[in-house]
């Protein structure tokens, strides 16, 4: 299933390139995911994307959650249109690409509910991010995708070279990002890994590696690696600024929680092509 979607994507995508690509674009996707819902992945996503944004870089997130959107609320915006305006053809990429009240950050809003099967395997909602990418805008795109692996999240992790699982150390959550890592082994080379509510960084990494040894003792392919880039831990600050429609990266900078973020921002920098 997973490599007829991605033959399908790598068509289409060839085409639109051929199209609209006379140059390479500057813009980086970062593809946030999560197997499990409810494990930070939008808050993470919209931190992400402000300390990105801080460093001087144009970002953009798109929230491409049909189950839950919500990259709304933790930019506290009333959004006029969505990205299904765009995909319905009722508004151009830049009327639906909304200015934050942070600088240097746009998004691109979801909403929830949208009829997913009445366009399945289309690749119809992943073309916003070929041509945002295309419009050579933004140094950063990042996508927040649904909870699981449904042919829709699945539309966007094929168009993206830099994923990003987060999970906790719950097994439940652990069961479904293992389920993503077997998806994922097939086509892609690289999944990079956070933990959340995960008190310090070794924690995380001791945990990684059992994941990464589960990988190799059932054949996973070789090629396909797991990287560790880090943890962050519980913080009351961060379940506080949500329910108040703000970032903790902005309202607590010298939060353990921000210095753990800004770790992963770092290696992001040095790593995502
Ligand atoms: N490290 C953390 N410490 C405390 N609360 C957190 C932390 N990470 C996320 N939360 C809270 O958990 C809830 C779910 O987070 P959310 O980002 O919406 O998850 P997801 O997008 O994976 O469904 C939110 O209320 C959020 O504020
Ligand atoms: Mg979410």
């Amino acid at each position: 299933m997973f490599d007829t979607i991605s033959s399908q994507a790598s068509k289409l995508i060839n085409l639109t390139n051929r199209v609209r690509n006379s140059k390479p674009s500057k813009t980086k996707l970062i593809t946030v995911t999560s197997g499990k819902g409810g494990v930070g992945k939008s808050t993470f996503t919209a931190n992400i994307a402000f300390l990105l944004s801080q460093r001087g870089y144009k970002v953009a997130v798109i929230d491409a959650d049909i189950g839950l959107a919500n990259m709304q609320v933790l930019f506290n915006m009333k959004p006029k249109y969505t990205l299904f305006d765009y995909i319905d053809g009722m508004k151009t990429l830049e009327e639906v690409t909304l200015k934050t009240s942070y600088d240097n950050l746009y998004l691109v809003a979801g909403k929830s509910g949208y009829q997913y099967s009445n366009h399945s395997n289309s690749f119809v909602f992943s073309r916003i991010v070929q041509d945002l990418i295309s419009l050579n805008k933004f140094d950063i795109i990042l996508v927040d995708t649904g909870a699981g692996l449904n042919d829709y999240v699945k539309e966007f992790l094929t168009i993206s070279d830099n994923i990003l699982a987060i999970t906790t150390t719950d097994p439940s959550a652990l069961t479904d990002v293992y389920s993503l890592m077997k998806m994922l082994s097939f086509d892609k080379n690289k999944l990079m890994l956070c933990f959340n509510h995960t008190k310090n960084y070794k924690i995380g990494l001791t945990i990684a590696n059992s994941l990464v040894n589960l990988a190799k003792k059932n054949r996973l392919n070789n090629d396909f690696m797991v990287e560790y880039i880090g943890n962050v831990s519980t913080s009351a600050n961060i379940s506080t600024t949500g329910r108040l429609r703000k970032l903790f990266t902005n309202e607590f900078i010298q939060d353990d929680s921000t210095k753990q973020l800004q770790v992963i921002i770092d290696y992001l920098l040095k790593n995502i092509h």
